[in-house]
């Protein structure tokens, strides 16, 4: 493990196979992997195709008997998982936190958002940026719930419990993208047009975390993500507190509590899971981290830059928006939410799996402190989101 954790903290940040990271100015066609079961794939140049991941892609690795586990869940998640939706009509919409089209006051509403918006440097921008189109390839991560056997949606509309959290999850979420999208097109600061074609790259591109179409896995990875969420929208919001723009704050925060009551509801499943399937659940926990949680925007691309995801997270970690360290806490506050060291009557493969799990966050905590201790002073960077303006790494 202690070889692969690379010791670039944006490396810890994106959990990305090794052999997916393209150098600058490598060309993108030749991606080599050579992490694990990964084998080098020479990838055809298409336009509409921007960078795929080359890991080999594995499917349906949980035994099929155990679908069973997740329909006798029917009942228990309509009363246990559900419950964390809010009805539609007490949810905010991004109308509420934006100026109104049809008011006498609108012109002079988008002056004192654009006025505040002058104050925060470019860095923050990026990082906005980078969230709002992790937030907009909502239709990937749709497809991503919809791959895991026992809980996709069968038809479109299928009334499991399961297709109901998954269809009302993505309403929920789709709120994100559009508030996000909608104040900084009204900020004025931005390149749209750049960062739309990185969302519609991003959203070609697709995503395998690696969860093999099993729900342990995919629950896990979601659990993880939403938690990594809250943490990075309640930084950007704490931000822009810091440089003065409530307003942005407030809509920071708003989204980052969506992303709390959507790590709660994952999180109560997989602690069903270790329930009912200790050793399978505490085994599925060790093979997410040890292939690392990828961010869901690691493919991400403008047209321009071979690293973006990289600038763009090294930015996040300098800024503190979404750090190294925070993924370890991730993890720890997993292990403990789960309970997972005081698990009994496991396997040997799952105490393995146990022993692993719960004295990782240590050790990528150490990892990250030496990688600081020797980290150079990283060069600027353009970013094509801001019109080529250069910012730290
Ligand atoms: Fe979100
Ligand atoms: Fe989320």
């Amino acid at each position: 493990m202690a070889s692969r954790v690379a010791f670039r903290p944006e490396a810890l940040l994106c959990f990305s196979p090794a052999g997916t990271k393209r150098s600058a100015g490598s060309p993108r066609v030749s991606m080599a992997s050579t992490v694990g079961s990964s084998t080098k794939v020479d990838l055809p140049k298409k336009p509409f195709m921007p960078p795929r991941e080359v890991h080999v892609q594995v499917t349906h690795s949980m035994p099929p008997q155990k679908i069973e586990i997740f329909k006798s869940l029917e009942d228990w998640a309509e009363n246990n998982i559900l419950v964390h939706l809010k009805p539609v009509e007490k949810c905010w919409q991004p109308q509420d936190f934006l100026p109104d089209p049809s008011s006498e006051g609108f012109h002079e509403e988008i002056k004192e958002l654009r006025e505040r918006s002058k104050e925060i440097p470019d860095d923050y921008y990026v990082c906005l940026v980078g969230d709002m189109i992790t937030e907009e390839a909502l239709p990937t991560y749709q497809t991503m719930l919809n791959t895991l056997d026992g809980v996709r949606d069968e038809t479109g509309a299928s009334l499991t419990s399961w297709a109901i959290w998954t269809r009302a999850w993505t309403a929920e979420e789709n709120r994100h993208g559009d508030l996000l999208n909608k104040y900084l097109y009204l900020s004025g600061r931005v390149d749209m047009r750049q960062i739309e074609k990185t969302i519609q790259y991003l959203i070609g591109s697709g995503m395998d975390p690696r969860t093999e179409n099993s729900p342990y896995l995919g629950f896990i990875y979601t659990s993880f993500q939403e938690r990594a969420t809250f943490i990075s929208h309640g930084n950007t919001a704490r931000h822009a507190k810091e440089h003065g723009d409530l307003k942005l704050a407030q809509i920071c925060g708003i989204i980052a509590s969506d992303e709390k009551r959507h790590e709660t509801a994952y999180t109560k499943i997989v602690e069903k899971l270790f329930e009912i399937d200790p050793d399978g659940t505490v085994l599925a926990f060790a093979d997410m981290m040890k292939k690392k949680i990828s961010m869901p925007a690691h493919l991400m691309y403008d047209g321009q830059d071979d690293n973006l995801f990289e600038h763009f997270s090294a930015v996040a970690q300098r800024l503190g928006v979404y750090t190294a360290k925070d993924y370890a806490d991730i993890l720890e506050f997993l292990v403990n939410r789960w309970k997972v060291g005081e698990i009994t009557g496991l396997s040997g493969e799952g105490k393995r799996a146990q022993d692993f799990v719960c004295t990782l966050a240590p050790r990528i905590r150490r990892l990250e402190e030496r990688a600081q201790g020797r980290a150079k002073q990283a060069p600027r960077r353009p970013f094509s989101w801001i019109y080529g303006r250069e910012v730290q790494l």
